[in-house]
């Protein structure tokens, strides 16, 4: 797979320290931007007054995975914070809820992605698929960063993938969870053109020549 995009997650950044380590990053393609609340995960992270001091700190594309119950609340604050896009996890609402988190977005003029914790079926995106920038498959369960990733979710991006090239080619696919240089290019032939990576890109000695060896591990 060619022109993969590197999302590095600023959830593993040195918090103190954010506006560097936003900078750090300046050669990725996306800021990955995890938000928890406690209830969807067993986490809390930060929310919508971080991401707009990251908003302020950066030009790059701010792509924002919403771990919340019930996402639909916050679509028009995060928005307007300042993402470019929003992911809402399909587990984390019903149909009806889901589908109007992504009428929000597109009100918002906001890129529009769901995602899929390990349990759920790559078929669970097909009712949403055609309206969708994005789709995100976790290959961690969500809620903290440097975990393994799960080698059993590699048919599941397969899955999404072929959906994808069948109904939907330009929709995007990213995975997010236990990315690094040997599992990078596992995921990229497997159809993902979209990497996060947290502990693999902050906790590398030289950030901007890690960032380039993911890339290069995708070739
Ligand atoms: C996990 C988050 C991930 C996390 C990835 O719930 O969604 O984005 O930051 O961290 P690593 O790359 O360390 O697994
Ligand atoms: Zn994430």
């Amino acid at each position: 797979m060619t022109n993969i995009k590197i999302a590095p997650s600023i959830l593993s950044a040195d918090f103190t320290r954010l506006g560097e380590g936003v900078d750090l990053i300046r050669t990725a393609d996306y800021v990955h931007f995890d938000v928890m609340d406690g209830a969807f995960v067993p986490n809390i992270s930060f929310g919508i007054p971080v991401l707009q001091s990251v908003r302020k700190a950066t030009d790059l594309f701010l792509d924002v995975h919403l771990m919340i119950e019930k996402p639909v609340r916050y679509i028009d604050a995060f928005a307007k914070a300042g993402a470019d896009l929003l992911s809402v996890h399909l587990e984390a609402d019903g149909p009806a809820g889901i589908r109007e988190a992504l009428r929000a977005m597109e009100a918002n003029g906001v890129k529009r992605a769901v995602a899929l914790r390990p349990i759920t079926a790559a078929r669970a995106i097909l009712p949403y698929l055609e309206d969708l920038d994005l789709v995100l498959v976790m290959t961690v369960e969500p809620g903290f960063g440097g975990q393994s990733f799960r080698m059993d979710q590699l048919d599941t991006i397969r899955e999404v993938r072929s959906l994808i090239e069948r109904y939907h080619p330009a929709c995007e696919l990213e995975v997010d969870g236990g990315v690094n240089l040997e599992t990078a290019a596992l995921a990229a032939e497997a159809g993902a053109n979209v990497l996060v990576a947290g502990s693999a890109v902050y906790g590398a000695a030289d950030i901007p020549a890690q960032i380039e060896a993911l890339r290069a591990a995708c070739r």
